[in-house]
């Protein structure tokens, strides 16, 4: 059993083969890039569940390894030079990294809604949101069903609309559409709320939780921000350096962080002004270097600054994960 799973079930969380019926499971997931001489080291043996309606959060600091790990649920990973992969990456009972590039096509196509950061990076700039949201849902009624009930406001008359007429949030109501458009089991949303401001990035995160109700899919919400994650998510996945720090139902998380990093994510997110516009603090300290990954634990360097910045109440009682020791 991987240790993740072994941590998961112990906290009462839904472990890789605990979950019933799981609309994707990462077992054991590795993924290394080639950059000049040197080994990327962006996942280093992850392994967890998403159960179907589950609401997942995905959090970890730049560099962590989030949207390789998303990028390798929506079969998305770069083919040219393609990483070096290993383990499994189940999606509706197929592996991703083991499809064909045409069944990865349509396991995305049938079962995988995506929303990412930027939506202009998505959208076509130089085709109406009409045509755009049409092509995925097949009919001119279907799109404007699917613009009202993401509360694109005046939604007939938006469909003759250039995306750059859109404001940030309106585009990404729009690409969210477009992903619940074929009935997702899943959707991937990689940072959507982060390249918008305050109130809309509230309303989006609002817009995101309401599709489990309406579309009965599953989501996992990809971001740095612990607080962003534990506004909607059921469960928050920790990713450190490649790895899974900790994973627990978020409620758990925000009471009894079982890990150092966890706890100092989620103080630094408490001394935050509500203003969710001002930066959070940064942590102390740098995560490591994926292409030179420290040997043994990836969090020993970094341990005793985290550890001395946490207030004394904060400091988990038991560092239950091996690998957090220095080696
Ligand atoms: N195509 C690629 N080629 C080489 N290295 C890559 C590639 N894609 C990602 N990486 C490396 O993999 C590691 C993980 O990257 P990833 O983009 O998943 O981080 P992230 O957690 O999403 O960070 P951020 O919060 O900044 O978006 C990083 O070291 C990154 O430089
Ligand atoms: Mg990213």
């Amino acid at each position: 059993m991987a240790l993740t799973d072994a941590v998961g079930h112990s906290r009462g969380g839904l472990g890789a083969d605990q979950a019933p019926a799981s609309v994707a499971r990462l077992e054991d997931l590795v993924i290394q890039f080639r950059r000049g001489p040197r080994t990327v080291h962006a996942l280093r043996g992850v392994s967890f569940s998403i159960a179907r309606g589950e609401i997942v959060g995905l959090v970890g600091e730049s560099g962590s390894g989030k949207t390789v790990l998303g990028l390798a649920l929506l079969g998305l990973l770069p083919a040219k030079p393609a990483p070096f992969v290993r383990g499994q990456v189940i999606v509706g009972g197929s592996d991703m990294l083991a499809a064909s590039a045409a069944d990865r096509r349509r396991i995305r196509r049938t079962q995988l809604g995506a929303v990412f950061q930027d939506p202009m990076t998505s959208l076509n700039p130089t085709m109406r949101i009409g045509r755009q949201v049409e092509e995925v849902a097949r009919s001119r009624r279907e799109a404007i069903r699917l613009l009202e009930a993401v509360g694109l406001p005046d939604a007939g008359a938006r469909l003759r609309s250039f995306p750059h007429e859109l404001s940030g949030g309106m585009r990404q109501r729009v690409m969210i559409a477009m992903a619940v458009a074929t009935s997702p089991a899943l959707i991937v949303a990689d940072e959507p709320t982060t390249a918008l401001d305050v109130t809309v990035q509230a309303q989006v995160l609002d817009l995101l939780k309401s599709l489990r109700d309406e579309f009965g899919c599953s989501l996992l919400l990809i971001t740095h921000d612990l607080g962003v994650a534990s506004e909607i998510a059921d469960r928050v996945v920790v990713l450190y350096g490649g790895r899974v720090a900790e994973i627990g139902a978020t409620s758990q998380m925000l009471t009894r962080p079982q890990h150092p990093y966890t706890a100092a994510l989620l103080q630094t997110r408490l001394e935050a002004p509500a203003d969710r516009s001002r930066p959070l603090r940064t942590l102390t300290g740098e995560p490591p270097d994926a292409s030179a990954p420290p040997p043994g634990c990836p969090f020993a360097p970094r341990r005793c600054r985290i550890w001395r910045g946490l207030d004394r109440g904060r400091r988990p009682a038991s560092e239950p994960m091996p690998w957090t020791r220095p080696p």
